[in-house]
């Protein structure tokens, strides 16, 4: 596999290996395109490093499983993410294209992370250490967080929301 411009495999302090930067990167800078084999809904895989993303676009299905099979796979999530994905189905490749982009300036040696948005069905506990840490790894719409189960409401740092 070859190694991602200005991106290199670590430990990581969130959590298991992540991904830290070796050069900075700009407030709006393409960090990384990711590279991916695809999934549908329906296929039995192991998806914790696969991106759930729309396929209205593609004609194979909604949602689609983008199996990340570079470096982006070990990227962490954080409440207060660097970087935000992006993605869109490429017609003329037949493929689906992702990609991250620097939300803030990151200098050298900052992970890279972005916000996994999990629905409640998958939600995780988060160990992002942000002050703004929602305690799980999950999307923050009011609609998602109703639908958390009963044993992750503890978790959840965001009182307004935790009861609805
Ligand atoms: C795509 S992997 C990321 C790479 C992972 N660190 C590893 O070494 O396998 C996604 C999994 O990493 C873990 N993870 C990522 N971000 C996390 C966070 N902020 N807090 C806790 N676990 C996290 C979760 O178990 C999640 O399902
Ligand atoms: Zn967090």
């Amino acid at each position: 596999m070859p190694l991602l411009d200005g991106l290199r495999v670590v430990f990581s302090k969130i959590h298991g290996y992540g991904v830290v930067t070796t050069r900075p990167f700009m407030a709006g800078d393409l960090v990384v395109y990711g590279d991916g084999v695809l999934y549908q809904a329906d296929a039995e895989f192991d998806d914790t490093y696969a991106l759930i993303l729309p396929g209205e676009d593609s004609g194979k299905g909604d949602p689609l499983f983008w199996d990340l099979a570079d470096q982006t796979r070990w990227f962490n999530h954080s409440c207060d993410p660097n970087c935000e994905v992006r993605s869109k189905w490429d017609h003329e490749a037949d493929t689906m294209r992702a990609w991250w982009v620097a939300l803030r300036d990151i200098p050298i040696g900052e992970e890279i992370t972005y916000d996994y948005a999990f629905t409640a069905e998958v939600a995780e506990a988060c160990a992002c250490g942000s002050p703004t840490c929602r305690g799980l790894i999950v999307d923050d719409d009011p609609d998602n967080l109703a639908q958390l189960p009963d044993h992750l409401r503890p978790l959840l740092r965001i009182p307004s929301r935790a009861a609805s």
